[in-house]
């Protein structure tokens, strides 16, 4: 718990006075928006967009003021966790089921800052299944054109029920430990109708926040 509190305390020193900050999805990120929100309180003027329903709420009990998409002209920055972090800074994001709103964020953002603990850190991605966000609406024919990739889709569940994200949609975790080309899969997934997007995160991030050995905070890019 203290190393999320240390990478994600860590991700607010990037934050300045009349930024537009994308608002990350997790319990890393959640001691970013608490820092901003303390931040906020002893004068920072900044608005949020929140990638989550869940981070919304957290925004605000935080005092963070919220921006509507229409009344902004840019994200200066989005900073946000992971799931798996590669050694070319890619991710894997998703397992808190937020990935959509998560890479529409990170997408538009100027600078994306990942925070993450060693524990995420991996040399390839892949160990940590992949979310791919679909459509309810024919969700067995999705997922039988994943299954025919070769990523053996299992759908999340909830209390015994189709897991929904905050879209209203499905999701089902694959396995991709054998893939090469991370960016390839990212766009073949995509080309199925009922695939709203996946959470690979391929040349997105600019930096990744975490711990050296030493447990020293470390910043990569
Ligand atoms: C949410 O959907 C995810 O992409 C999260 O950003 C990711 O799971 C990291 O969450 P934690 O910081 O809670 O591990």
């Amino acid at each position: 718990m203290d190393e999320k509190k240390r990478v994600g305390e860590k991700a607010a020193d990037f934050v300045e006075d009349g930024m537009v900050v994308g608002l990350g999805t997790g319990s890393t990120v959640y001691y970013t928006i608490m820092k901003l929100g303390q931040r906020v309180k002893e004068g920072l003027n900044i608005q949020g967009i929140p990638t989550s329903v869940q981070t919304e709420e957290l925004a605000k009990k935080a005092g963070i003021p919220l921006a509507n998409f229409k009344d902004i002209e840019q994200i200066d920055v989005a900073i946000d966790g992971a799931d798996e972090v590669d050694t070319n800074l890619d991710l894997i994001k998703g397992g808190g089921g937020a990935l959509l709103r998560e890479k529409i964020i990170a997408k538009a953002a100027k600078k994306f800052i990942v925070v993450a603990t060693p524990f995420k850190m991996v040399e390839k991605l892949g160990a940590f299944r992949l979310p791919v966000e679909v459509v309810p609406f024919g969700a067995e024919l999705t997922e039988k054109h994943i299954r025919e990739l070769g990523n053996d889709p299992i759908l999340r569940l909830f209390e015994g029920k189709p897991y929904k994200t905050d879209n209203g949609n499905y999701i089902f975790d694959c396995d991709i430990s054998h893939t090469l080309h991370t960016k390839e899969l990212e766009e073949k997934l995509n080309m199925f109708p009922g695939v709203v997007e996946n959470g690979l995160f391929i040349n997105m991030s600019d930096i990744v926040i975490s711990l050296d050995q030493e447990k020293n905070v470390v910043l990569i890019d």
